[in-house]
């Protein structure tokens, strides 16, 4: 067949389908009441009230159905997007994160999902780890718990029971673990992760991928040169209390505590104080305390 004939059977074809459509909207009793109205609104002058608005509203309503279809069919990719973007955080702060970096093949292949029980520090094996939320199960009653007012130094409110943390393997033997951490900034919730060595002590990086506190103050949180700044910190004190913690101005690397201290955001001290005291939560016996300890002695 000619392209010209192909043509010509295509248009035939939906002349048909357009002809059997009409024929159904024909039959259509509500359709029929909208032709009237339509015909009498179009009818009007231009500068009549009621056809101002008529045209107005149908115009919002093709919007909203142009807007609300946009957004059913973009859902799958934004979805895509997120879980790409949480695999890019994640090689970040565990330092896997070059320019040539293939994401999803780097993050298949060196990283490990695993659901660990926050009471207990024991690993969950009996849940989709791919499939679990760590976000949404902390607003579910079922899968969370409320955090009292005295404990609450992050300012969080509700903590889910089960976090999902981030093994980065070298072979079988685990090379850092990342944790997933969140608290209360000045204007924001400031999510994140704190990479460790596999002492369970020692900091790798840290890298906030949530936050929405100013630019160029608190939100100096994600400059690489203040994160550059907790490499080796240590978390836990001899006598095992959380002593990571940000400071006024800059540490002096001479003081004995040094090696617990990381220098404050500059004119930005609530967010700062937000950020030690998320670590100092998701570190103590509410947060990652019981797993680490596992951790450390091989459980
Ligand atoms: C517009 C504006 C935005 C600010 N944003 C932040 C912020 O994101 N984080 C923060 O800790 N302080 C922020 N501050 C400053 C705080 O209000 C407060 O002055 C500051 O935390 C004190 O820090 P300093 O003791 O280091 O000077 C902001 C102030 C203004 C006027």
């Amino acid at each position: 067949m000619h392209n010209e004939e192909k043509k010509c059977c295509s248009f035939l074809e939906k002349n048909e389908q357009y002809q059997k459509l009409q024929a159904k909207l024909d039959g259509c009793e509500h359709y029929q009441k909208f032709r009237v109205y339509r015909d009498k609104i179009l009818a009007l002058s231009n500068d009549s009230l009621e056809k101002t608005i008529a045209i107005a509203l149908a115009l919002c309503l093709v919007c909203a159905v142009l807007v609300s279809m946009a957004a059913v069919a973009l859902k799958p990719l934004q979805i895509d997007n997120k879980a790409f973007d949480m695999k890019k955080n994640i090689l970040d702060v565990a330092g896997l994160l070059k320019a040539d970096t293939d994401i999803s093949a780097a993050f298949a292949e060196q990283i490990e999902a695993k659901l660990v029980d926050l009471e207990t520090g024991n690993y969950v094996d009996t849940m989709d780890v791919e499939a679990y939320d760590q976000r949404k199960a902390a607003k579910d009653p079922a899968l969370s718990i409320e955090i009292p007012a005295k404990q609450d130094i992050a300012s969080i409110k509700r903590k889910a029971k089960i976090a999902k943390v981030y093994l980065v393997k070298d072979g079988s033997a685990i090379k850092s673990i990342i944790l997933p951490v969140h608290g209360y900034g000045l204007w924001s919730t400031m999510y994140g992760f704190l990479a460790l060595n596999a002492d369970g002590q020692t900091v790798q990086s840290i890298n906030f991928y949530d936050q929405a506190e100013t630019p160029g103050l608190g939100g100096e949180v994600v400059n690489p040169l203040w994160r550059a700044l907790w490499k080796d910190k240590k978390v836990y004190s001899d006598s095992g209390e959380v002593a990571l913690a940000l400071i006024k101005g800059n540490v002096d690397p001479t003081k004995a505590d040094a090696a617990y201290k990381v220098d404050g955001l500059a004119g930005a001290s609530l967010t700062s104080a937000g950020v030690t005291n998320l670590i100092k939560y998701w570190m103590s016996n509410e947060g990652f305390a019981p797993y680490l300890a596992k951790v450390r002695t091989g459980g």
